[in-house]
């Protein structure tokens, strides 16, 4: 079988790791794929939303099945175009990808499907953005309704934080086209998690759920992040929430996305927030999270090539299970100097061998004309520890991203503490 993976991330990594662990006679083209997928297949090298060139490539292939990993392909209607040219594909379509592309609609999805999430008005005038702010009062949270790669949130503690990110985006155009509408949005308290469900449109299995973690510093202090690390499984995470995020989350929203006419295939990742209230959608993503897959991935025992398969086939998903590893996974992202706001790229980066179950998956990495591995984007490393429990597979991931080394690297050091403070007041400890 012949498969096209795009993107050149760590998720992309981990993705391309599973399909060749579930089938070693995989021929994996990636576009454009990074150093660490290049161990596991063919690099083309190829701009992420350029749909022509991956359909063009795509049947000069004859490829069997294509995967698309980030979201801006999707946003850019790739899905649909290689589904126009006949190939099977994995990911939803423009139409329904939009569930991640615009906030403003994923919160009519919710609104009439009943999915339990905040409040929210969404607006394009400062004027009516600050009367907003006023009505639900601190803290309060603004969001730019577009794509802008994690970081158009403002969760603000104050009006005047709330006034400053309204100018900021509507009046100042911070996020651009992606900051001409807001969403001023009531403020939730609680733990988050997410769960990432495969689907057909109609039937959604859920995966094991992981933590993120979306700020830069320990402690989770500092700026929002695209992710600094996550783990899985998460203990809150029980088998009757999955099942509550299952009838009360995916279904619903899948059943409105067909009603619309824009059936959601592939890959939907709920943002969840465990509020006193219940669970509540903080977002939805139309792909893979990322670091989330690199430590939920490794623990997966059944074949995800398999159920890919079938859901870029249009075949129906009911029934299915999944099956898990008992041990636990952390994965530990090794950040550039200047991330988030202006990652430095160029830093020669070195390896240490290290003896720690586990695997580094490459995010930002390319080599040098000389052969040298170097930084290449905000996000370097991630070093995903495995154990049979969660300290194991803590202390592991410490271990593998000590054996990297660049200059200017940041790391948490704290990944998964929610989880070692939950397990210190455990009965027995
Ligand atoms: P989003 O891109 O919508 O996931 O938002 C990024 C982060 O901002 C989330 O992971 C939350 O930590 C935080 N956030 C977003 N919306 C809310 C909300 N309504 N209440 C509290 N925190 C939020
Ligand atoms: N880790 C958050 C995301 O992938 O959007």
């Amino acid at each position: 079988m012949k498969l096209l993976l795009v993107g050149g991330g760590g998720r992309e990594h981990a993705l391309a790791w599973t399909f060749l662990r579930d089938d070693p006679s995989l021929d994996l083209i990636a576009a454009p794929g990074n150093p660490g997928i290049a161990e596991l297949g063919r690099c083309v090298g190829a701009d992420v939303i350029d749909v022509g060139a991956h359909v063009a490539l795509a049947s000069r292939e004859g490829v069997d099945l294509c995967v698309v990993g980030p979201e801006a392909p999707l946003a850019a209607g790739l899905v649909d175009a290689l589904r126009g040219a006949g190939i099977p594909v994995f990911g939803p379509t423009r139409a329904a990808a939009r569930i991640e592309s615009s906030k403003a609609f994923a919160k009519d999805v919710m609104r009439d499907a009943g999915v339990p999430t905040a409040r929210a008005e969404q607006h394009t005038t400062v004027a009516g953005a600050l009367a907003a702010v006023r009505r639900f009062g601190a803290p309060v949270v603004v969001k730019a309704a577009g794509l802008a790669a994690g970081k158009g949130v403002v969760v603000a503690q104050t009006i005047d934080d709330a006034d400053r990110a309204v100018h900021s985006m509507l009046a100042e155009h911070s996020f651009g086209d992606a900051g001409a509408e807001i969403l001023v949005e009531e403020f939730m308290d609680g733990e988050e998690l997410s769960i990432f469900a495969l689907t057909d449109g109609t039937h959604a299995i859920p995966m094991l759920a992981a933590q993120d973690h979306k700020r830069l510093l320990d402690g989770d202090r500092g700026p929002n992040t695209g992710g600094m690390g996550a783990y899985a499984p998460v203990s809150l995470a029980t088998g009757a929430l999955a099942h509550e995020a299952t009838s009360r989350v995916f279904e619903p929203a899948l059943a409105r996305l067909r009603e619309l006419g824009a059936p959601f295939t592939g890959l939907l990742y709920a943002g969840l927030m465990l509020t006193r209230d219940g669970i509540k959608v903080v977002e939805f993503n139309a792909r893979f999270g990322d670091p989330e897959t690199e430590a939920i991935l490794p623990l997966l025992e059944s074949s995800l090539l398999d159920i890919v398969l079938a859901i870029a086939r249009g075949d129906g998903i009911e029934g299915t299970s999944l099956r898990w590893n008992a041990g636990a996974a952390v994965t530990t992202v090794l950040a550039a100097s200047g991330y988030p706001d202006a990652p430095r790229t160029g830093d020669a980066i070195t390896l240490a061998p290290a003896s720690a179950r586990g695997m580094l998956f490459h995010s930002g990495t390319r080599r040098a004309p000389d052969g040298t591995l170097v930084t290449n984007g905000g996000r370097v490393i991630c070093a995903t520890g495995l154990g049979e429990t969660f300290d194991e597979a803590r202390r592991a991931s410490v271990a593998l991203a000590s054996s990297v080394h660049f200059e200017g690297m940041q790391v948490r050091r704290d990944i998964g503490w929610r989880e070692s403070a939950r397990d210190a007041r455990a009965p027995g400890n």
